[in-house]
């Protein structure tokens, strides 16, 4: 499949693997998101579909800890990188694929991860037609967890990460409060590329729509990204506390909001 070509061309320069180990809300976003996903999955052994799974952070990671785990993204540079890492052999399989279409057996996983899918396809008919693939695969009981990036993402990111002084910028942030869609004329890979920047109910509903009820949403970083001093806040000690408190504040409505990411939580 083809993803729009500024989405390509910002993934085909091979930014993606690393991406959750090399910052500081890097970092937080891979330890807050393992730490809801080992609290809401089944106990391994169970089979899970990671869905835009990129280069296969999560799925080797869940691959390591005993899962029977399916990594499928759309792009091929991601799935031929993954290839070559030595985690992979631990993994069921690897393979191309759109989350639209999905070719995986009916009621055949325990788990479905959607952590990149939902980011980028910006036709809320394709968003719920992927949920709704994810709500096929899924055997009855079994736990979906998309992840959208907030509408407050960019405004955010502006005010505290230093962007917003670029008038180009201004007008991103403009359009992503007004509409949720977020174009990125530039090129600049800070400023990422097309995508939906979700408002909290927006992913509740998608998720309603696309058959799965009462969707728990998780604010996965909170108001953890926008520390200015994250970097030291992230270790020992203070990192303990650090993941402890935003567990304690995940579904608070304001947080869920201010986070970088929000996670929906659901079961068929
Ligand atoms: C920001 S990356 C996230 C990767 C990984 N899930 C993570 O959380 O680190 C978004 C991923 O979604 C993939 N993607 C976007 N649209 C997709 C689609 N329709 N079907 C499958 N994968 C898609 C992209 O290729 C990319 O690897």
């Amino acid at each position: 499949m083809r993803l729009e070509p500024d989405i390509e061309a910002h993934y085909a320069a091979g930014r993606e693997h690393g991406r959750l180990t090399s910052s500081p809300s890097g970092r937080l976003e891979f330890e807050r998101s393992k730490a809801i996903l080992r609290r809401y999955l089944p106990s391994p052994p169970a089979r899970v579909l990671d869905v835009g799974g990129g280069t296969g952070p999560y799925a080797m990671w869940l691959a390591d800890s005993g899962y029977e785990v399916e990594l499928v993204d759309a792009m091929e540079s991601h799935i031929e990188f993954a290839r070559t890492l030595p985690e992979a052999a631990k993994l069921s399989g690897l393979r191309v694929g759109d989350a639209r279409s999905l070719s995986f057996d009916d009621a055949s996983f325990d788990g479905v991860l959607m952590m990149g899918p939902l980011y980028h396809l910006v036709s809320e008919t394709d968003r719920v037609q992927a949920l709704r693939e994810a709500h096929r695969v899924l055997r009855p009981g079994g736990m979906l967890a998309a992840v959208v990036i907030s509408r407050l993402a960019s405004i955010l990111d502006g005010y505290f990460g230093g962007l917003i002084d670029d008038p180009v910028f201004q007008t991103i942030v403009r359009d992503d409060l007004d509409n949720g869609l977020h174009r990125n004329p530039t090129g600049n890979p800070a400023y990422f590329a097309t995508a939906k920047f979700h408002a909290p109910a927006e992913l509740e509903d998608e998720m309603r729509q696309a058959g799965f009820g009462s969707p728990t949403l998780i604010g996965i970083e909170g108001f953890g990204w926008l520390l200015p001093d994250l970097a030291t806040r992230i270790e020992g000690d203070q990192g303990e506390m650090l993941m402890d408190f935003l567990a304690r504040v995940e579904t608070e409505p304001s947080f869920v909001g201010a986070s970088a990411h929000i996670m929906g939580i659901a079961r068929t």
